[in-house]
């Protein structure tokens, strides 16, 4: 059954677009993310292998929740790891690349994140601009994810500061 929701087809797929562009973000971070978890070394490896499971455990919420938005406008989220790879705008971290040490790792993920902070802003005002796409529900959804990405963003900052 078709979603009546309210929404013009117009509105559906710009949130549809901003939104899996975002999922495609989260996805990139994720694997970005455990993979410093794995790898972290030093004195310090403990805590920060820890902290690193609470930031990546936190992507995978939001991962979830984006994707079910996406499914609440009756569209399909991207679910495939080479279509987050054409629409994601964090640089992967590659294999071949060497892994910083443990707080260069911390300060490469809190620029991430404040860089998810930016485009969330930016897709909104798009999605804003836009005509005709008063999708109230998108909006308000990705200004509850700045604030909690504003939150992980000051959590980053007080650790590398410690
Ligand atoms: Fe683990």
């Amino acid at each position: 059954m078709a979603a009546n929701i309210g929404l013009e087809p117009k509105a559906v797929k710009a949130s549809k677009t901003v939104l899996n562009n975002l999922l495609a973000d989260h996805f990139v971070l994720l694997a970005k993310t455990w993979n410093y978890h794995w790898n972290v070394k030093g004195v310090s490896f403990h805590s920060y292998h820890i902290f690193m499971e609470e930031l990546y455990n936190g992507l995978i919420e939001d991962i979830d929740d984006i994707a079910e938005r996406i499914r609440s406008l009756d569209e399909r989220p991207i679910g495939s790891l080479q279509g987050y790879l054409e629409h994601n705008r964090i640089k992967e971290h590659c294999d071949s690349e060497p892994l910083p040490e443990a707080k260069e790792m911390l300060a490469i993920l809190s620029e991430d994140n404040d860089t998810l902070i930016r485009e969330i802003r930016k897709d909104i005002e798009q999605l804003e601009k836009e005509e005709d796409t008063d999708d109230a529900g998108t909006t308000n959804f990705l200004e509850d994810m700045i604030e909690k990405k504003e939150k992980t963003a000051w959590m980053i900052r007080a650790y590398l500061e410690k």
